[in-house]
């Protein structure tokens, strides 16, 4: 409804009476069935949607439709819902937009490696301005899940080990997506995924089972999901998985107690896809009907695609199992929802919007920025990098070194042409006249292929026989051998992480070491660029290498950014989201983890196994830079302070170095003693500056009953004790400036 110019703004309690009421109106109209379709969310694929999608959207059985990218086919399913549905409500088209839609951002993992929220903020503020003007209304992201196993293949997707990192990376992403103001037609809705506990699938596997204490959910798992809704996030999703023996997507403890009741969320709440009807498989229903029965108990409002709600509800109604009460209670987030956004007035899409947006220069220009910032230097022996300018006789050698699909990395929208600026790209335009030799070296891909192959997500080639691929390994020997200086780009392919891209191993996949080695043979220089989606376990290049850039899986101008990065025109200063186990077999490996009665810290015991150490082979937080910085003058504003005060914390970070660059300082606590034994480090503050040379600036933190507080499992509840904290701040989580915080009662 719009003002009149003459008439004062709407107050917010106005908006929302207003809204509350054309509600009220719309289900006084409305009929059972109708509701149960606002429930529903139709899969518009091919291979989903089946031929009679238009019956489904007329009779008022979807409100809303996935896995359909395609403008045009937009406005005519909105024809059919609006002109010709009986209430003529509106569908939302919902797809997933993780890290981007035509220009693609660096995958999350990447981002939360740039430490930056801001960021996050603006590359999901360009990938919702796209989608939007494709037509799509809601998104599903961000990916929330803490991922504190490296194995498990959808780390991609989310922000990494830690829950402060974390908590920002979300509250960025949905600021992005959304805006602050649903009706704003550039922005979409956001949904905060998986909840919960997603990440800590056992064995990494995914979909596997979760357990997870109340303590572990409240103070590592769920922080990014209450930072979601505080930044507004106007739909969840809830996970596929068991948590603690109850499917996250029956669960009521999840989605009612502590969701709304706790949290005060009132968006709506979208399973995972067909998981309503997983509830069966999972032997948590007895049938589909029980299964529709628990969902819409636990607050499930929207069935993704199972279509379990479409076929029970209404007999549930019928047979009193459920009251039309409780249906209308989960229908009105989604029509208030779909009147904010003004669908009701606009609900069509400008068919010609999408070319518009996606030609402005500033789509691009916030892509190569966000892939430059995200990049972290894991090695640089001898100052290799930054490269002279005056290079002339490079080899670009490795399976992903001219492969658009692994620069874009995993999760592209159905139907994405990959269109990524090659690392090989990148280096040619960089120095174009030069000679830049390539071979690619043996192709790599998953020993089992991807089940979701089909859906066209994935580039599909006939995998190389073993004499090709010996062929392509001598080429590339001959082709390294010609040039003064060799890049090699190794990783993993796109379909190596994220959904069902689980791995036991760590290693670089296929023959990419071996080839590593033989090239690092020839005595020439050498640098290594990784891409990938999940820390990889270099152990060899990390002592054999003198430089490794962790470019990770960069999008649309990633190989401009990489090309930046290498020849010094960006000073690296990204930093890692989560640490680089030595071992698959090690993981889960994170930071954060309790002391124990023989901390690894005493020399005889600092390694849990015998024949490898169980540190990182790079810490969390860790990224080196082209200059030099100290980090110096720690000191708290008070010490003690009382139960509930704040202290301020500051130091000085300067840049020691040659060049400008930036530091991300970092400050971890560890509380001492207390109800329950707590991390022997946790981040509780960050903060990425930019220095010139010899430039000094005083970095200042806060820390109060937010970040000293925890969920106790002795106390059965949050508590904040009287005890002493140590606070390091550095440069990564094996920071050793060292002071020490009492808290007294
Ligand atoms: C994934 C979700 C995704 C959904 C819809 C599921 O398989 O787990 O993350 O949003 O599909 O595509």
């Amino acid at each position: 409804m719009m003002n009149k110019p003459n008439q004062s703004p709407m107050t917010a309690a106005s908006l929302k009476s207003d809204v509350s009421g054309r509600v009220e109106a719309l289900l006084e109209r409305m009929s059972l069935d109708e509701k149960i379709g606002q429930l529903t969310q139709a899969g518009g694929a091919d291979w989903v949607a089946g031929p009679n999608i238009e019956d489904v959207i007329r009779k008022g059985g979807a409100g809303s439709v996935l896995w359909l990218n395609d403008t045009r086919r937009f406005n005519e399913l909105q024809k059919v819902a609006v002109e010709e549905s009986p209430s003529g409500i509106p569908l939302l088209f919902a797809l997933d937009v993780i890290h981007g839609y035509r220009t693609i951002f660096p995958v999350p993992l990447a981002m939360a490696a740039s430490w930056d929220p801001a960021v996050a903020e603006q590359a999901q503020a360009v990938a919702a301005g796209e989608a939007r003007a494709a037509g799509i209304h809601w998104t599903f992201g961000p990916m929330l899940d803490i991922a504190r196993d490296a194995r498990w293949g959808r780390i991609v997707e989310g922000a990494g080990e830690d829950p402060y990192l974390g908590a920002a990376m979300a509250a960025a992403q949905v600021r992005g997506f959304q805006g602050d103001d649903l009706a704003d037609p550039e922005r979409v809705l956001a949904c905060a995924k998986h909840f919960a506990g997603y990440g800590a699938s056992e064995g990494g596997r995914d979909y596997d089972p979760v357990y997870l204490s109340e303590s572990q959910l409240r103070n590592v798992y769920f922080p990014p999901f209450l930072a979601a809704v505080k930044a507004g996030a106007k739909t969840f999703m809830s996970a596929y998985m068991d948590l603690n023996d109850v499917p996250a997507s029956g669960s009521r403890w999840l989605l009612r107690d502590v969701l709304r009741e706790e949290w005060g969320f009132e968006g709506f709440v979208v399973s995972d896809a067909f998981a309503v009807g997983s509830l069966e498989i999972q032997g948590h229903a007895r049938d589909p009907r029980d299964a529709a029965r628990r969902a819409l108990k636990a607050g499930l409002n929207v069935d993704m695609a199972s279509s379990t709600y479409l076929g029970n509800l209404s007999k549930l109604v019928e047979d009193g199992s459920l009251s039309e009460t409780e249906i209308d209670e989960l229908v009105r987030p989604i029509l208030a929802t779909k009147i904010q956004m003004g669908l009701f007035e606009r609900p069509y899409v400008d068919e010609t919007l999408l070319e518009q947006v996606v030609a402005r220069p500033e789509q691009r220009q916030a892509a190569r920025l966000a892939a430059q910032r995200s990049m972290v230097l894991l090695r640089n022996e001898g100052g290799l990098l930054p490269l002279a300018k005056d290079q002339q006789n490079i080899a670009v050698i490795g399976p992903l070194a001219d492969s658009k699909v692994a620069t874009e990395g995993s999760w592209m929208v159905f139907g994405h042409k990959p269109a990524a600026i090659t690392v090989l790209e990148g280096i040619r335009a960089r120095l174009p006249g030069a000679t830049i030799t390539y071979a690619p070296g043996p192709e790599i891909h998953r020993d089992i292929p991807h089940p979701f192959g089909e859906f066209d997500l994935i580039e599909k080639k006939p995998i190389q026989t073993s004499e090709d691929a010996e062929a392509a390994f001598q080429t590339a020997l001959e082709t390294a051998q010609g040039a003064d200086l060799v890049i090699l780009v190794l990783g993993e392919n796109a379909d190596m992480s994220g959904e069902f891209a689980s791995r036991g191993s760590l290693d670089l996949p296929g023959r990419q070491e071996e080839l590593l080695k033989a090239i690092s043979a020839m005595g020439k220089p050498v640098v290594l660029v990784l891409l990938n989606g999940r820390p990889l376990s270099i152990n060899w290049a990390a002592e054999n290498v003198p430089a490794i850039l962790e470019a990770w899986e960069p999008g649309t101008e990633g190989g401009h950014a990489v090309a930046d990065v290498l020849f010094g025109d960006v000073n690296p200063g990204g930093k890692l989201p989560v640490c680089f186990p030595r071992s698959g077999s090690h993981a889960p490996l994170y930071y954060a983890r309790t002391l124990t009665h023989l901390p690894e810290s005493s020399p005889r015991y600092q390694s849990r196994y015998w024949d490898s150490p169980t540190t990182p082979l790079y810490p969390f937080g860790y990224g080196l830079s082209y200059t030099t910085f100290a980090i110096t003058d720690l000191a708290l504003s008070a010490s003690p302070i009382s139960v509930g005060q704040t202290v301020n914390v500051t130091v000085s970070v300067t840049n020691t170095g040659p060049m400008a660059g930036d530091e991300v300082v970092q400050l971890y606590i560890h509380q001492q003693w207390g109800s329950d034994s707590r991390p022997m480090r946790e981040l509780k503050g960050f903060r990425r500056v930019t220095l010139q040379p010899g430039e000094t600036q005083p970095v200042q933190f806060t820390l109060g009953p937010d970040e000293l507080r925890y969920w106790s499992t002795n106390a059965q509840g949050w508590v904040q004790d009287a005890a002493a904290f140590d606070i390091w701040v550095g440069a990564d989580s094996l920071a050793s400036l060292h002071a020490e915080l009492k808290v007294v009662q």
